[in-house]
């Protein structure tokens, strides 16, 4: 596959099982904070209702999201892009794969949670039309070295990042939404 740096040029996929390695192998290489967790990626690549997209720059993973299905809504748990093919649109493409994925289950509205301060982030998400719901007060660990340890965090790394960290400069999580059901019909 060429992906000539154009987020066109990747092709999403589904990741399984298999993919364990390359997957892996990102979360390592991105300082991500529950890289060498296999046990845990193995169990979400596992979870029918788990969805893991991937884009391939070749035979390496550029980038990958995950999105859990809720009972009526579903949440997005990750998103990562090598930093090497960050600024080019994957992000914005994995999002919409995301959200193309959790209006084919007909969830009402897809949930995240991110680090208060992971501006890229948080930009990424207002320009895909999410809205902030409110602010969990110190509810992230504080990240022990930000050039190692992405600036935001899901809940499972939350928990992970949480057993090990102080109570200082704990960070707040920000919640936010995108609501997926249909417009309802203007009455009168
Ligand atoms: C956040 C992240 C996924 C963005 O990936 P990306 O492929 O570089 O993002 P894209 O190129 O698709 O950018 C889409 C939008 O995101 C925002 N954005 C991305 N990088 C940004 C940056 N460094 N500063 C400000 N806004 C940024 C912009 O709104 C951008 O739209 P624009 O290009 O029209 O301005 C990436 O930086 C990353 O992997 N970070 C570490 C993991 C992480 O924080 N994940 C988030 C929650 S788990």
């Amino acid at each position: 596959m060429s992906a000539e740096g154009h987020p066109e040029g990747f092709t999403p996929v589904r990741l399984t099982a298999a993919d364990l390695p390359c997957v892996s192998a990102l979360e390592a290489a991105q300082g991500w904070p529950t890289a060498g967790s296999q046990a845990q990626l193995a169990a979400t690549l596992n979870d029918g209702a788990s969805v893991v997209v991937g884009l391939m720059a070749g035979e390496a993973l550029a980038g990958y999201a995950v999105v859990v299905r809720l009972p009526f809504e579903a949440e997005l748990q990750a998103i990562l892009v090598d930093d090497t093919w960050r600024g080019r649109g994957l992000a914005r493409r994995l999002l919409s794969t995301v959200v193309a994925q959790t209006r084919a289950w007909s969830s009402e509205r897809l949930l995240l949670e991110v680090r208060a301060g992971n501006a890229p982030a948080i930009a990424l998400y207002r320009g895909a039309g999410f809205r902030e719901d409110g602010i969990r007060r110190g509810y992230y660990a504080p990240r022990p070295d930000p050039a190692q340890f992405p600036p935001t965090a899901t809940p499972r790394q939350a928990g992970a990042a949480g057993a090990a960290g102080g109570d200082d400069a704990r960070e707040d999580a920000l919640l936010m939404s995108l609501p997926l059901a249909a417009e309802e019909p203007a009455s009168g």
